[in-house]
């Protein structure tokens, strides 16, 4: 198993594993890696038969339902992420992290991509870990005592109808999460608000709170924190809903762009009190900033 950094701050791209056969020896070393890159990237892999890619998620913990999306026929686990010439929405055109707008969001989201356009269709990926590392420290100080509100009414609310997903009797989550959680591996802290799902902090004036969620969504969408991966066929991507954001990018319409996805039940988001874990020396952005 090789493991390649793909920046010092997020992302490594995995090799030398057959993700259908694991030993339980290479399933801890990916899980290694996992905690310590946040995303990963496999490209030597075939495509996995549905029930293959299941089974693969599952040895991360039980999986997560999707409150809105159409799940195939044949393996209800998968939710098919297609994009083609007439869609009208293309999943993950906006910076977000998976469902939060759960109580338990989900831990780790794990996307195969069968079909590709014949360029475009990147996703990127951003640290909350460098997020929140690179706030001054008065600032993290005021973001550890806050909450806020994570809902998903305006997003899901006939988003899948062109799919035969009716949801007229549905009510669509929402939660109140810590604005920074603890990464239960890592013990990091990471920056827990997204603009897709998070729409007012707890206890301020609406002007209050869009103007910090504003700066904050500005903030977390630093260059310097992202990595951005250029698919190829059967790719596959893993990666951690607790610490990272991404963003699908749409940028090959009218082409078709077309994979499976898996997602992996995560815990309610919490806050330890103790001291932070320690951020890794390559984090001097935080000196420069
Ligand atoms: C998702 C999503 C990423 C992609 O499935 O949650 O954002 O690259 N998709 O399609
Ligand atoms: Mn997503």
């Amino acid at each position: 198993m090789k493991v390649q950094p793909l920046t010092p701050i997020i992302g490594a791209e995995v090799s030398g594993l057959d993700l259908c056969h694991l030993t339980d020896r290479q399933f801890d070393g990916l899980s290694d890696a996992f905690t310590e890159h946040s995303v990963l990237f496999f490209r030597d892999q075939d495509a996995m038969a549905p029930a293959d890619q299941v089974a693969f998620a599952k040895r991360f913990g039980p999986l997560h339902t999707h409150p809105a999306a159409p799940t195939l026929a044949e393996q209800d686990e998968i939710f098919v992420i297609h994009a083609h010439k007439d869609s009208k929405i293309a999943n993950g055109n906006g910076w977000h992290t998976d469902v939060s707008c759960d109580e338990e969001p989900p831990l780790a989201t794990i996307l195969q991509l069968h079909l590709l356009p014949r360029t475009g269709g990147d996703t990127l990926f951003a640290s909350m870990y460098a997020a929140y590392e690179t706030l001054s420290e008065t600032m993290k100080a005021f973001l550890l005592t806050l909450k806020a509100h994570h809902e998903s009414e305006h997003i899901y609310r006939g988003r899948y109808a062109d799919r035969g997903a009716a949801d007229e009797d549905k009510v669509y989550p929402r939660a109140l999460h810590p604005m920074i959680r603890t990464h239960p591996e890592s013990k990091r802290r990471a920056l827990y608000v997204n603009p897709s799902f998070t729409t007012r902090i707890e206890g301020l004036s609406k002007q209050e709170s869009d103007a910090l969620l504003a700066m904050l969504y500005q903030h977390q969408q630093r260059p310097e924190f992202q990595v951005r991966f250029n698919w190829s066929r059967n790719a596959i991507a893993l990666w951690d809903n607790r610490c990272t954001h991404h963003f699908a990018m749409w940028d090959y319409w009218p082409e078709e762009r077309k994979g499976h996805r898996v997602t992996i039940k995560g815990e309610r988001p919490y806050l330890e009190a103790t001291k932070e874990g320690s951020a890794p020396e390559n984090l001097r952005l935080s000196r420069q900033l």
